[in-house]
């Protein structure tokens, strides 16, 4: 929690240095995690994954909690997301999903009328309560070694994955029922926000010290789109969330354009993709934000001089990460590789 660090002195020593980033503390070197750091590219998750499906293994506390550690642990980042999916909370708003291999996920019965809208729980975040169980453990294992991060998805993405029923190319079904039923989207929102906040209130209360909102498919909408048909929600679940005393970062993909947009909703930091550089990117955000990125996750199959480069990029007031996840095939030692340049960097630059 963010009261535990930020009590005392602002010594660069104090508290946990990925939640002082956050919060655009001092710090001794620059934090680092990665987006999708425990996925298919890493060992340890494949031979968990054999034995369990996905969704087991983000039900079963004991086993999320084990996964978020061993890739963390071994890693050596600064912070833990906590092993969930971002489609989760669908399941207590009444619209069961599955993963199916090779195609993503898919909802059997996606959100398509203001009827199928108006039939969405909002009563039932409590049955998440497994990922809580699972952020307790981490939480409990790390204590304020690492920061622990919670997430959940913004309304605009996880809007699209009801409507469209999965992922999508063009977000026909989503635009479609955003124009031509502004109302029934406006309550598809205004439904999500409400489940969105419980969940994250459980994931606060169980210990997680940051909330991560993704916003992955917020680049499917323009500017003008985005002022009109989204902001509002994300920055009432932004808003919500630092209630509870936490630092907020909002992500999304594609976002060259969105950026200070993004940054007036008042999340702590924002999450940048790899498309813009890192500090035209901040410019646009504004430095009264942190920010969190922004390396292009194939620079990881690149050769370790090249990866020498983009990594150098770290400076005070920065989370170090991805611009996107982490992807299948992704070599361990490169990742490794990044983690100790970065250690380093702000090691050389802090003695030199
Ligand atoms: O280490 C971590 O980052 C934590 C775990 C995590 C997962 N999903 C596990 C997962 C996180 C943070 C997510 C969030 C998530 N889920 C997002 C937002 C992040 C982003 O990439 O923008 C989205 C869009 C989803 C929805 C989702 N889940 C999709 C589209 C897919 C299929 C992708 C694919 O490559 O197959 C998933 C599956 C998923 N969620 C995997 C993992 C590790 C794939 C591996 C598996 O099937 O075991």
């Amino acid at each position: 929690m963010v009261e535990n660090v930020s009590a005392g002195a602002d010594s660069v020593f104090e508290g946990n240095r990925f939640v002082r980033a956050c919060l655009r503390r001092p710090v001794d070197r620059t934090p680092v995690w990665f987006l999708r750091q425990a996925g298919r590219y890493m060992q340890e998750y494949r031979d968990v994954r054999r034995h369990h499906t996905l969704v087991e293994i983000c039900k079963q506390p004991e086993l999320a909690a084990e996964v978020t550690i061993t890739a963390a642990e071994k890693l050596g980042v600064d912070a833990a997301i906590i092993f969930a999916d971002l489609l989760l909370p669908l399941e207590p708003m009444g619209l069961p999903f599955e993963f199916q291999a090779g195609e993503g996920p898919v909802v059997h019965h996606p959100v398509r009328t203001a009827e199928d809208v108006r039939a969405l729980r909002t009563d039932k975040a409590a049955d998440l309560a497994y990922v809580a169980r699972a952020i307790e453990k981490v939480a409990g294992h790390f204590g304020d070694r690492l920061g622990i991060i919670g997430f959940c998805g913004a309304p605009y993405t996880l809007a699209s994955y009801m409507i469209e029923g999965g992922g999508s190319r063009n977000y026909v079904h989503t635009k479609q029922l955003m124009y031509g039923d502004t109302a029934a989207w406006r309550t598809l929102l205004d439904k999500l926000i409400t489940v969105l906040t419980e969940y994250c209130r459980l994931q606060v209360q169980a210990g997680a010290d940051v909330i991560q909102i993704f916003d992955s498919w917020i680049g499917s909408l323009g500017v003008a789109d985005y002022r009109d048909y989204a902001f509002e929600a994300s920055k009432k679940l932004v808003r919500a969330v630092q209630e509870m005393g936490v630092p907020v970062i909002y992500f999304g993909v594609e976002t060259t354009a969105l950026l200070g947009d993004m940054a007036a909703t008042g999340a702590d930091v924002i999450g940048l993709d790899w498309r813009q550089p890192l500090d035209e990117g901040w410019r646009a955000v504004g430095h009264g934000h942190a920010v969190q990125g922004n390396l292009d996750p194939i620079t990881l199959f690149a050769p370790p001089e090249v990866l020498e480069l983009r990594a150098a990029a770290g400076r005070p007031g920065h989370i170090f990460n991805l611009g996107h996840g982490i992807v299948p095939g992704t070599p361990v030692e490169n990742v490794q590789a990044v983690v100790r340049m970065v250690r380093e960097f702000k090691l050389e630059e802090a003695n030199g």
